[in-house]
């Protein structure tokens, strides 16, 4: 299938071959001499595949390549590196910035042309899986700490996956969660390994070699499990882990810290919609405001959902009143449900599978149900 072909490379007599070689496929050749204008034409010319020679003038071809990893409209696109420098130590870096290719001069035309191939014949394979899947991206974050966030994504991933849907849950964040805790769970693998490879090494299949499998069909990417592992998740890794897990699943939920920073940032900005979770009084929905406020300074267009965790059992706030102080309407309520959250924690098992006639489980299976069928979650008006 023709595809279009970017081809950096100040060197013409290596520009020739190339050229040559591809048009012969079929494909459209744009060619450009150095870095910089490799980085200006793919964002103007969106091509399928990109091969960057190493040495070229302004930016390099580690350089392009590692900035075209760290954006996220460039993140999967297939590059292939040329050079002159047979040494294995260049073929890694060039490997770490992100190539998924690395030849080395002279080229020899029929190879080239097999690896074009096979590189566009596997990105197009990925391209419709990631259409398959819907690839929702739902972040949860609190008002302020402790509100009941993480029960909340652990029930709604249980639901979701409950109703056929895969689902990945996910602990972005630099510490220790409880996510774990409340699986009782011991993970051998997750997000502190990815925070030790260059964001650009990191595809699909590490992403999901990386999750846990739970008994209740959510695969789950744990933070961090000791303070030794505590992490510095940038906005690189952080796209670059959201991006492949998308292609993975149906829904992707994230469990957030309730903190501004980069990675909270990334994670909204990459997100379909967010859940702020929060209580039934003065000081969290003051603590809402402030939160609704962040989110729409950092991604003006998502859709945001409030819910209310009722953990007290007692509405200091009537319902009413909290939608006259936030000026918009809640998503929903989640009714007291200590004692069996309780039990169900004992057994490492969400609610949803513990005791899936909950009260508390009713009005999150509803949640679900409408997200999982697009409909909005706010009432109108
Ligand atoms: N609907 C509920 N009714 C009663 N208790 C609840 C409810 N939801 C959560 N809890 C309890 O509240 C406590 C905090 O819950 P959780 O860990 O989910 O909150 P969090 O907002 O994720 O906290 P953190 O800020 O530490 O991440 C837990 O003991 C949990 O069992
Ligand atoms: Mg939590």
């Amino acid at each position: 299938m023709p595809a279009r072909i970017l081809v950096a490379d100040d060197d013409t007599t290596l520009q020739r071959l190339v050229l040559h070689t591809l048009k012969n496929e079929g494909h459209e050749v744009i060619v450009v001499g150095d870095g910089q204008q490799a980085l200006d034409k793919i964002e103007s010319d969106k091509p399928d595949l990109v091969i960057l020679d190493v040495m070229m003038p302004v930016l390099n071809g580690f350089e392009v390549c590692a900035h075209l990893r760290e954006n996220p409209a460039t993140m999967t696109l297939p590059v292939i590196m040329l050079s002159g420098l047979g040494q294995v130590q260049e073929k890694v870096t060039g490997l770490k910035a992100g190539a998924d290719e690395y030849l080395t001069k002279p080229i020899d035309p029929r190879e080239l042309a097999v690896r074009v191939e096979v590189l566009l014949q596997r990105n197009r394979v990925l391209r419709a899986s990631a259409t398959s899947k819907a690839g929702n991206v739902i972040s949860l974050i609190g008002a302020k700490g402790g509100v009941g966030t993480t029960t909340l994504a652990v029930n709604l991933a249980a639901v979701l996956a409950q109703q056929g849907k895969s689902v990945i849950l996910a602990e972005l964040r630099n510490d220790f969660g409880t996510l774990s805790a409340q699986l009782r769970a011991t993970p051998d693998k997750g997000l502190s390994d990815l925070l030790k490879m260059d964001a650009g090494a990191i595809t699909d299949r590490v992403v999901s070699s990386h999750l846990y499998a739970t008994h209740f069909h959510v695969r789950v990417l744990f933070g961090p499990q000791q303070a030794d592992a505590y992490g510095n998740l940038d906005a690189a890794h952080t796209g670059a882990i959201l991006g492949h897990m998308m292609t993975l699943a149906d829904f992707v939920l994230i469990d957030l810290a309730p903190i501004a920073s980069v990675v909270t940032e990334t994670a909204i900005k990459s997100s379909n919609h967010v859940f702020v979770t929060t209580e039934p009084e003065i000081a969290s929905v003051a603590a809402t405001t402030l939160r609704l406020k962040q989110i729409a300074d950092w991604a003006s267009n998502v859709a945001v959902s409030v819910i209310i965790v009722n953990r007290q059992g007692t509405m200091l706030l009537a319902l009413r009143e909290i939608e006259n102080r936030l000026g918009r309407r809640l998503a929903g309520v989640v009714p007291p449900s200590a004692e069996a959250l309780g039990v169900a924690i004992q057994y490492g098992t969400p609610l949803a599978l513990y005791q899936s006639n909950h009260l508390a489980m009713s009005n999150i299976r509803d949640l679900a149900t409408r997200l999982a069928a697009n409909q909005p979650l706010t009432p109108s008006a």
